[in-house]
């Protein structure tokens, strides 16, 4: 199985509600940047993670029954009567608390390969309502694409959209825990000092014309202005980004991992070297977009 990084292209957070989370209004891109999960009947439900060419940070992957591709694989065998005894093995390309979704990635994996394992059948709409249980960014990494989410961000739309993106990702070390950027979101809201960023409609405006032009100037992330409160030498790979010459560069998610828009592939190669010299990010990897959401790329 395969399944792809997301990004935020724009990340519009609205009230919190009685149930802890927050109204979104965010438009979803997959990017080609993957997690490998392979799935095999074993004596128990069991998760092993190691690190993909390139990738650090899967020693923070936790190993118990709150990762989210057992829970995955729990649920679907639960819903669907099957043994939920399957060794999971996770290769991590995408990185680990980076804003990107890596969990969801891995989460939409499980559910899609246990279903192709055990031959049950589910349909996308019952995917997807598995999904939404497991976190509000599963059932995108499950549908993958562009797509407008609302709700908790978990309710998908499509989107009209031409055109493929050059992204490079600037990487950061060290995680950031989404309840601690929203929190920070809800705190600086009270304080009167948040400021709006997003307007997804300029995104999806841009998107449609197939216009990177516009979508970098649109890019905009309601949490950006937290997580750099979290972490401020992010606001260094911003800037840095943008003098580099990029078309846009934005905080994706609740970050700290950083996407930077390039005019094209070759625009894309010499941001990346770029930023890579410039010693602001600990490690850049590109990837285009959008991609097709959790695959089964080959069945053993
Ligand atoms: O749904 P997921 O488990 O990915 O969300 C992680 C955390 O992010 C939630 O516990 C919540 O603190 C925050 N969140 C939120 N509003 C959303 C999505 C996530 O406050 N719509």
């Amino acid at each position: 199985m395969r399944a792809p990084a997301k990004l935020n292209l724009a990340l519009s957070v609205g009230d919190l509600r009685e149930d802890g989370y927050h109204e979104l209004t965010t438009v979803f891109q997959a990017v080609g940047l993957y997690d490998e999960v392979v799935l095999s009947r074993a004596e128990e439900l069991t998760v092993t993670v190691e690190d993909g060419p390139g990738a650090t940070g899967s020693g923070d992957v936790p190993l118990d029954a709150t990762n989210l591709a057992v829970r995955a694989v729990a649920l679907a065998a639960a819903t669907t009567g099957q043994d939920p005894r399957v060794a999971v093995h996770i290769t991590k390309g995408i990185p680990v608390s980076g804003g990107c979704a890596g969990g969801s990635a891995d989460a939409a994996a499980a559910l899609v390969g246990c279903d192709a394992l055990w031959g049950t059948g589910l349909s996308r709409e019952e995917l997807t309502a598995l999904a939404a249980e497991l976190g509000s960014d599963v059932p995108f990494s499950v549908h993958g694409g562009t797509a407008l989410g609302t709700g908790r961000g978990h309710q998908l739309t499509e989107v009209l959209e031409q055109g493929d993106y050059s992204w490079v990702l600037a990487v950061s070390d060290g995680g950031l825990s989404t309840p601690a950027v929203y929190a920070e979101l809800d705190r600086q809201r009270e304080a009167g000092t948040a400021d709006v960023a997003a307007d997804p409609g300029e995104v999806l405006s841009a998107l449609r014309q197939g216009d990177a032009v516009a979508l970098g100037r649109a890019l905009g992330n309601d949490l950006q202005q937290p997580a750099l409160t979290l972490r401020p030498p992010l606001r260094a790979v911003l800037d840095g980004a943008r003098q580099l010459g990029a078309l846009g560069a934005i905080v994706s998610g609740s970050g700290p991992t950083v996407a930077v828009l390039a005019r094209d592939d070759a625009h894309a190669g010499a941001l990346a070297a770029a930023l890579a010299s410039s010693g602001i990010c600990s490690d850049v990897r590109r990837a285009e977009g959008p991609v097709t959401g959790a695959r089964v790329v080959e069945a053993r």
